[in-house]
């Protein structure tokens, strides 16, 4: 009996010894599994294997650890371990050093944790929320730094999508998103409050950070708890997938997916096999899987954990000889006892500390915060006067206001900077155009010549071709004469290139600079704006100018029938789509915008009834003085070197034309502060011209912005840091921010304006739109749209981009040009036969304002009628055409 009880003892105590045998790995074997960690990591960081390896070493995009010198108030969330924690941190720097942190923990039931992504973000908001209110702080516009602990793929600081969910969490439609759109999202949504949401950070960096600001040793972060996973500083130039070799990054490993290439299954045990299968993700996240993941099902640790930790710390020889790595654990002592026994034997010429993270993660991911706001701060302190608040937008909208008033009054307009142009187009296209035209489009960033057909089977189509042609620097800048001869001269060429040489086609003429008009055809040009310096031609009508230009050569016929400003082109190309479409604006080389006014307001134009398209030349805002309080030393340094100082000052400000060339004098003055690339300062930095608006928009760019800000800095030969790039790309950020901001503020008085003509207490309208600056530039729209809809909450305003240029829109003017002045030949052929001495000439006109009804399209005829007698009978008077 006790033989037969010692025996099943004896067995029992053999099967335990067997299957904890499994679980205890020999030095040997710690030793090579050491040694494929580190073939993983290295795989991990190379540019062609990164794909395929399973330690996916993903770039973190922080730079540094903290030195003390950070400071303000943020919001930190801590998700994916044991706890979700909503916190305020504050951070003090100086003699008064410290971090006082407040937090309350939310629970995320499982429904959520395994339901939709838009659930748990939700429910993720709902508890920030329920935080703010319970802290009093909803309407503070706090920065947050966001914990989350899951691989991420980040492109920047605050810029992270989501490679797979692990450990407990598998919410749907997640992957492949970007957390922080998401959680910006759901903010929205909900709609109660606002966060500066400025990094996403995962606990291992969180951790790391939050040890090092203790001490500054630190540079290694563990993570063993609910997954396990550990992240450290690595050389830039070992991380292949992030641009850029000078300086460090911290690379958070992800070694929980170490295995998953099945380089560990001799080591893997049947229980380890089992919690695999069982698990919400089978065959991922091997490693994490093994004893030292701290789950419910799996309570068992073993030595075999800690060669993990061994690895990433490959000695650095510092000055002084030693190897030092720091590890910041989180866990607890029977763990960590063996842990440290472990490392020393593994690594044992490393002299590794062990510090314990006792305020968790949050407090590093606000630090990892303040750090990447403190030198964003530092260049806002420096381009403070850039930023407005809407505040000031709203009043540099008012003072747009009175300028446009200014500009539309006959008394008022002789010294209004605003100029507020008549065009003589009075409606928008009503789709009953057509005919075969020419368009010139000249004064953007080409000089383009096209073909337009609108022809009107069952339904209006429009085909177009066209050529651009160059206008090169000695002719634009050269005499009027030549000019006009060279525009000629492209116009031959186009059509004896279509072929119509013969033909005397209609022509409507897009030309971008301010023009007096007196009719449709007649434009006289008031000044060059943008690169235009063409001698003799100011004061001049252009139509007259080019007629005499083509004369001049006798192989072609022309009929210019129409000159159209580009925005009042581009309003009318996309008026053809959309009926709604009353005002056009360009955003490009130059700026500038038109909109429909209601004839009553319009004093320089005879009449009361209906509208007319107004250029209102938006540029020279600025001109008397009234933005001198926002302009800034480079703004006037750009003004000084241009080709009209004193002039177009607002488009000085806005342009493409000039915005790269205002980030470069930024960039120089900066450097020349010590603020940028260590104070060097190349002649290509100096030369004018060297950084150009096209630059913003490549450095603006999400994925690959930094990596491009390097490709054009090392063009100038300054050998940007990463934190420069970062400077520079933020730099172009208030460059073109400012200039999305005062757009709107201009665009925002106009909608207003367009609101209260029509007396309705909401506006609903289209804005066509065109411009190089606009269409390039990745976040200028969506900039410009969100403050616009801020300023003039009352409107709502649809944007619409003019794919086709603004040449469409000028044929369209043209088709109804050449449409009037074939119904005014027929109806002087028909009048002709009425004795004269029966009606006036006066009266022939007004009988033709009658019988067309409004085609009357360059005429406008005052009618007063005579009720005393059976006959017609009028008076009318006839506007100058
Ligand atoms: C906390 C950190 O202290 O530890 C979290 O603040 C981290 O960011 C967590 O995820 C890890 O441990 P556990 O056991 O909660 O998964
Ligand atoms: C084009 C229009 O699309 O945009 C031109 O056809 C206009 O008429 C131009 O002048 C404005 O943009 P940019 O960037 O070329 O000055
Ligand atoms: C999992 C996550 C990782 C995290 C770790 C610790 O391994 O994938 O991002 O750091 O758990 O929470
Ligand atoms: C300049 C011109 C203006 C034009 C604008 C956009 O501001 O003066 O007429 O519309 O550039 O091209």
């Amino acid at each position: 009996m006790v033989t037969a009880v010692a025996q099943r003892l004896a067995s029992q105590r053999k099967e335990i010894d067997d299957t904890l045998e499994a679980f205890t790995l020999s030095s040997t074997q710690l030793q090579q599994v050491k040694e494929r960690m580190r073939v993983e990591l290295e795989r991990g960081l190379k540019k062609d294997t990164h794909h395929t390896a399973s330690v996916k070493m993903l770039p973190s995009y922080v730079y540094r650890t903290p030195d003390g010198t950070e400071r303000g108030k943020f919001l930190a969330l801590d998700l994916g371990g044991t706890n979700f924690r909503v916190l305020v941190v504050k951070i003090r720097s100086g003699i008064r050093k410290s971090v006082r942190m407040y937090n309350k923990i939310y629970a995320i039931p499982l429904e959520i944790m395994q339901g939709t992504g838009e659930e748990l973000f939700d429910h993720i908001v709902h508890c920030i929320s329920d935080f703010l209110d319970y802290m009093g702080m909803k309407n503070t516009r706090l920065p947050l730094g966001f914990t989350f602990s899951f691989p991420c793929s980040q492109t920047g600081i605050d810029k992270g999508t989501l490679v797979s969910w692990t450990k407990g969490f598998k919410a749907t439609d997640c992957e492949g998103h970007d957390v922080v759109d998401m959680l910006r999202e759901a903010i929205k949504r909900q709609n109660e409050f606002d966060l500066d949401i400025v990094a996403v950070v995962n606990d291992t960096v969180g951790t790391m950070m939050t040890c090092a600001y203790e001490d500054p040793k630190c540079e290694i972060g563990l993570i063993a708890g609910t997954g396990s996973n550990v992240c450290y500083m690595e050389a830039m130039k070992n991380i292949e997938v992030v641009e850029g070799d000078n300086g460090q990054m911290c690379v958070n490993t992800e070694w929980g997916g170490f295995g998953d290439n099945d380089n560990i299954e001799d080591i893997r045990t049947k229980f380890d096999r089992e919690v695999d299968q069982g698990s919400l993700n089978v065959g991922k996240q091997r490693c994490e899987q093994l004893s030292f993941s701290l789950r419910d099902d799996s309570d068992y640790y073993c030595e075999g954990s800690v060669w993990c930790c061994v690895t990433p710390s490959q000695p650095r020889t510092r000055p002084s000889g030693h190897h030092y790595d720091n590890i910041c654990l989180l866990s607890f002592y029977s763990f960590s006892g063996i842990l440290k026994e472990t490392v020393k034997e593994l690594a044992p010429k490393c002299e590794v500390e062990f510090v314990l993270s006792e305020d968790g993660s949050g407090k590093g991911a606000a630090l990892i915060t303040a750090v990447a706001r403190q030198h964003h701060r530092e260049i806002d302190k420096y381009l403070y006067s850039m930023r407005f608040s809407d505040e000031t937008l709203r009043d540099i909208m008012s003072r747009f206001r009175m300028e446009m008033e200014k500009g539309l009054g006959r008394d008022t307009n002789p010294t209004a900077t605003v100029k507020m142009l008549p065009t003589f187009v009075r409606s928008i296209p009503d789709g009953s155009e057509k005919g075969d035209f020419i368009a010139l489009d000249l004064g953007g960033s080409n000089f383009r010549i096209l073909r337009v057909k609108v022809s009107h089977e069952k339904k209006q189509t429009v085909q177009m071709e066209s050529q651009n042609y160059e206008t090169p620097e000695d002719i634009i800048h050269g005499s009027g004469s030549r000019l006009f001869d060279h525009v000629a001269e492209c116009l031959g060429d186009f059509m004896e290139k279509q072929n119509i040489k013969d033909k005397k086609l209609p022509v409507g003429f897009t030309f971008s600079f301010p023009c007096a008009h007196t009719k449709l055809d007649e434009a006289v040009l008031l000044t060059w704006t943008k690169r235009f310096k063409a001698s003799g031609v100011e004061g001049m009508d252009v139509v007259k100018l080019l007629n005499k230009a083509i004369k001049k050569r006798g192989d072609y016929d022309a009929d210019i029938m129409a000159v159209v400003n580009d925005t009042v082109g581009t309003m009318m190309t996309c008026g053809f789509d959309d009926q709604r479409c009353e005002v056009g604006i360009i955003i490009g080389t130059g700026t500038n915008a038109c909109y429909m006014e209601e004839l009553r307001h319009i004093d320089m134009v005879e009449g009361d009834e209906g509208r007319m398209c107004i250029n209102t030349e938006w540029g020279a805002f600025g001109d008397d003085g009234m933005l001198e309080d926002i302009r800034t030393e480079f703004d006037r340094e750009i003004d000084r070197g241009s080709l009209n100082p004193g002039k177009q000052l607002f488009e000085k400000m806005v342009s493409g034309m000039y915005m790269g060339e205002l980030v470069r004098l930024i960039l120089v003055k900066m450097a020349k502060e010590g603020l940028l690339f260590e104070g060097r300062i190349t002649p290509e930095l100096l030369t004018k011209g060297k950084f150009e608006t096209k630059h913003i928009s490549a450095i603006e760019k999400t994925k690959e912005g930094l990596t491009k800000a390097k490709e054009i800095l090392t063009r100038l030969g300054v050998e940007p840091s990463a934190d420069d790039c970062i400077a520079v790309q933020h730099v172009c950020a208030i460059v073109s921010f400012r200039s999305a901001n005062l757009i709107a503020a201009t665009l925002g008085a106009i909608l207003a304006r367009l609101k209260d003509n029509k007396n309705i207490p909401r506006l609903r309208t289209t804005v066509g739109i065109d411009g190089s600056l606009y269409k390039m530039h990745p976040q200028y729209s969506r900039r410009l749209h969100k403050t616009v809809r801020r300023l003039v909450p009352e409107c709502d305003v649809r944007f619409l981009l003019s794919e086709s240029g603004s040449g469409k829109g000028a044929a369209l003017v043209t088709a109804w040009a050449s449409r009037l002045a074939d119904q005014t030949r027929q109806i002087a052929e028909t009048l002709a036969d009425i004795p004269t001495a029966l009606i006036s000439l006066n009266c022939k006109v007004m009988l033709a304002a009658i019988f067309f009804g409004n085609h009357c399209f360059q005429h406008k005829c005052v009618v007063t009628f005579s009720h005393n007698t059976k006959h017609l009978f009028g008076f009318c008077t006839q506007q100058p055409i």
